[in-house]
Parts: structure tokens; C-alpha cells; sequence
């Protein structure tokens, strides 16, 4: 694990801690949970933590992070204004204090009929604002079961290189999400997620040598203080997507606790 970590951290790659909100949240809950977050955090800054709360606390959270917590947005317009009601764009994220944004999260694939084009534009107009995209990836159980996993998150990942190129990369983070560890309490196990990752730095790889070392791959589904120092010490994970352990600050503070300590 030691070897593992000294890779990681030759390559540059900081442990990134980063809580969706998902639909969750309320005035007196961004005070409250980001205040407790700020508080327990040490002053170290071995490693990053990014919050993405709901839009409409975007403002309000942005008052709230200071220089601990980067703020970032669940999802952004592919459009840049005009007659798209309900859209927000990346330049509006910019200007309420946003510097990430989640891209291709598998609820927006699913329940928005997301397809990987679109996902690719959203994650063209992030970058072109200045706002670093999280592009999340990853397989259904039955996706799983049929041996196809490797092959979706290829054609995830592909299609965004196709339309941005490799060297957008440099830029930018991955998520793996595991669908069917997404808020079942079933996580991949370390071995499983480790397998996905490497594939992934691989894909990367094949396009460029020298940005693949550098691309944060980020794991996401039912992580827990409990088993977020085992899935981070793994060589190409470096750090998670964490949904409900990022509503209450002690869950959330334990999970950056571990990833302090391997940092
Ligand atoms: P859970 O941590 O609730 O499984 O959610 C993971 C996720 O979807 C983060 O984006």
C-alpha cells in the first residue's frame, strides 16, 4: 500500500473528497453542513474536498467554503443562454464562485436521457468557462453481469475525447460510479473499483502517455468512513464521489479524515 501511495503522489495526483448533494439541501442545511465541514477540516491541504450542492444554494454556499472547499455545480446548460427554460449555464456557475462541475452523472443519463454527446458538449462549455468538469462514468449490474463494463465506460470516456481531445484532460477529473452501488449500501470492492480504474487510465493512455498519470479518478458508490481508506489506497483511485455520506458533516468528516491520513 506504502508503494502504491508514494506512485500516487510522484505522479502529482492529490486525493480529492468530493460531496453531491444530489436533491438534498435547504438554507438552514448548507449553513449548517458546510460550516461543520469547514470546522473539522484540518489546515493541512494534503488533499481536496469540492461540495456540490443543488443551484438554487450555489450563492449562498460560495459565502460559506472559504479556501478549504472548492464549489462546484451537479450539472450545466450545454447552451451558453438564450430560450432554454430551467437551464443554467456554465457562465452563471462561474459567476456565483462555482470552479467545478459535475458532468454525465448516471442520474442524469438515466432519469434526463443524457447521451454521451450531450454530456461530451457540457463538458466542452465547463472547460471553455473556466470551471473543471467531473465526468462521471460507469456500468449497470446488468451491464456487469453481461461482461460489458470495460466497453460502456470506454464509450463514455471516448466521446468526450472524441469531441474535446485528449489534452482537455489536463483539466479535468473522472468518476467511476458503479450504478448498482450508487445508494444501495453495496460497494464495489477495492479490487473491483481498481480493475475499472486502471482500465481507464489505459483508455487515456492510448491517447496520451503523458496526460494519463495526471487525470484524478475519483470513486463513487456507498462510500464510507468505513471503507474509504481501503478503495483510496488502491493505486489509480484517488479519492471518491460521495452522495449520502456528504448530508451529515460526521460522515462526511470521516471519509476526508482517511484520506488526510493517506495523503
Ligand atoms: P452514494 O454515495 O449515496 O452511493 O452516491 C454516490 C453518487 O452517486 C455520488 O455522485
Amino acid at each position: 500500500m506504502r508503494t502504491l501511495k508514494s506512485e500516487r503522489y510522484i505522479m502529482t495526483r492529490k486525493l480529492l473528497v468530493a460531496g453531491n448533494w444530489k436533491l438534498n439541501g435547504s438554507i438552514a442545511m448548507t449553513n449548517d453542513l458546510i460550516s461543520a465541514i469547514t470546522n473539522g477540516l484540518s489546515d493541512s491541504n494534503r488533499f481536496d474536498v469540492a461540495l456540490f450542492p443543488p443551484f438554487v444554494y450555489l450563492p449562498q454556499a460560495s459565502k460559506l467554503v472559504g479556501s478549504k472547499i472548492v464549489l462546484g455545480a451537479q450539472t450545466v446548460s450545454e447552451h451558453a443562454k438564450g430560450a432554454f427554460t430551467g437551464e443554467v449555464s456554465a457562465a452563471m456557475l462561474k459567476e456565483v464562485g462555482c470552479q467545478m462541475v459535475l458532468v454525465g452523472h448516471s442520474e442524469r443519463r438515466e432519469y434526463f436521457n443524457e447521451s454521451n454527446q450531450d454530456i461530451a458538449k457540457k463538458f466542452q462549455v465547463a472547460q471553455a468557462q473556466g470551471l473543471k468538469p467531473i465526468l462521471c462514468c460507469g456500468e449497470t449490474l446488468e451491464q456487469r453481469e453481461s461482461g460489458v463494463t470495460e466497453q460502456v465506460v470506454a464509450q463514455q470516456i471516448n466521446a468526450v475525447i472524441d469531441l474535446v481531445g485528449i489534452g482537455a484532460f489536463a483539466d479535468a477529473v473522472i468518476a467511476y460510479e458503479p450504478i448498482w452501488a450508487i445508494g444501495t449500501g453495496v460497494t464495489a470492492s477495492s479490487e473491483q473499483a481498481q480493475e475499472v480504474h486502471a482500465f481507464i487510465r489505459t483508455l487515456l493512455s492510448l491517447k496520451s502517455d503523458t496526460i494519463a498519470p495526471l487525470v484524478p479518478i475519483l470513486y463513487g458508490g456507498s462510500v464510507k468512513g468505513s471503507n474509504a481508506k481501503e478503495l483510496f489506497s488502491m493505486q489509480d483511485i484517488d479519492g471518491g464521489l460521495i452522495g449520502g455520506a456528504s448530508l451529515t458533516a460526521n460522515d462526511f468528516l470521516a471519509i476526508c479524515q482517511q484520506a488526510d491520513k493517506l495523503s
